[in-house]
């Protein structure tokens, strides 16, 4: 309990950039936060006419401004902001908090492209500001357990790793189907997660190359694909990513394939493997890695008998996307670094990046990452 003397904490000001889909789900956190005294929603905006104010209006709070451009937004002297809004725009809405001062949780992926991603870190050096990239998983328990168990050296050195996923069925629509809008299908959509699983384990090494291959038979397809005719972007991705640290990194992304599932996410050691099955294997969506960890078990020799090792699940103690934006404003509060350092996600849109260039240029080519 705090003393009598004590000044309670500044509420930290927020915004929403991009009042669509997620947007719910960062208010929903911020609300959360705002009960507990932390934050106070201060506005949002949108370039849809009308739409910040009708999202904030259903959600019962019309004192909150709403606005129909992100200056008017950003000249509130936020302290931090959510980017909501659709991939190709990334960049610019967050270069321009970043700008106006505040600090930014930017949803996934983080840009489109390794540029645009460069660009948005150089702002946040710049400004000094916080730059977070919203991976919730990150604040799942079991992504700790995987981790932990990797990190533990138990698997001696890993030098193969394969992760994906894939949905038997599961193309979204609206704006992640139009590259104007989403810029990438599938792999950025949720490939950017698993992507982030394995990497984060191994303390994220450097990616070298990408060989690279996409499709969208099943997006063009009306029989497979409600909006068939706007789909521009892949809904299969495969890839061959070399790391540093002689570690080669087996990629599978899809969002609609006539298979059950694209193989479990697997680490293979000089001592002992790991694999993790994806959670909701069974259902249309399943098989696909988007961000929840099902079953682990590890392989091992122990007095040269072929031993498995079912580990058990850690139990969630909370919300993960209320967890993200929690680590988002507790930074902010306590002057702390991003709660997922930025280098990491850099590296993940370098190899969406990659993926994407290799897959069009139908050749394996090289990752080059300025100096950061
Ligand atoms: N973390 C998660 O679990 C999760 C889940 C779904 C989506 N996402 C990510 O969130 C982002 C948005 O997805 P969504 O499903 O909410 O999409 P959406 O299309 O429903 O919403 C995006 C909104 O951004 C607005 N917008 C676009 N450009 C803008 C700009 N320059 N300024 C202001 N507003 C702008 C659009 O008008 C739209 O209302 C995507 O990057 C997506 O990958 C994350």
């Amino acid at each position: 309990m705090a003393k009598q003397s004590e000044k309670p904490a500044k509420k930290l000001k927020i915004g929403i950039i991009g009042t669509g889909g997620i947007a719910n789900a960062h208010l929903k956190s911020y609300l959360r936060l705002a009960e507990a005294g932390h934050v106070e929603i201060v506005g949002g905006s949108d370039i849809v006419p009308g739409k910040a104010r009708k999202f904030f209006d259903n959600a019962g709070l019309t004192h909150v401004k709403a606005f129909d451009n992100n200056k008017d937004l950003l000249a509130l002297e936020l302290d931090g902001v959510s980017i909501c809004t659709y991939n190709t725009t990334h960049a610019e809405c967050t270069i321009a908090a970043l700008e106006a001062g505040a600090h930014v949780l930017c949803e996934k992926p983080m840009s489109v492209t390794l540029d645009d991603a460069i660009l948005m870190y150089r702002k946040s050096q710049e400004t000094g500001k916080i730059l977070t990239i919203g991976f919730q998983p990150r604040y799942d328990p079991n992504m700790d357990l995987v981790r932990d168990i990797v990190r533990s050296g138990v698997l001696g050195d890993v030098y193969y790793i394969q992760t994906g996923g894939g949905r038997r069925r599961g193309i979204p629509g609206g704006t992640f189907i139009r590259k104007e809008l989403s810029g990438v299908g599938a792999l950025a959509d949720i490939g950017c997660y698993s992507l982030d699983m394995v990497l984060s384990a191994i303390g994220y090494p450097k990616p070298l190359t990408v060989s690279a291959f996409a499709c969208d038979h099943f997006g063009k397809n009306p029989k497979y694909c409600g909006e068939a005719e706007h789909f521009t972007v892949d809904d299969f991705s495969v890839a061959l990513i070399r790391l540093e640290g002689n570690i080669a990194l087996d990629f599978r992304m899809s969002w609609a394939m006539h298979m059950d599932k694209m193989g479990d996410t697997m680490f293979f050691g000089t001592d002992a493997g790991l694999k993790i099955k994806p959670a909701g294997v069974g259902t249309p969506w399943g098989g696909a890695w988007d961000g929840t960890i099902g079953p682990i078990t590890m392989y091992n020799d122990i007095e040269g008998q072929l031993c498995e090792t079912n580990i058990p699940l850690r139990r969630p103690s909370d919300d993960r996307f209320y967890s993200k934006v929690k680590a988002f404003c507790d930074a902010i509060t306590t002057g702390d670094t991003a709660p997922i350092p930025i280098i990491e996600s850099i590296y993940n849109q370098a190899i969406v990046d990659g993926i994407y260039r290799s897959s069009q240029l139908g050749r394996e080519v090289e990752i080059v990452l300025p100096t950061l």
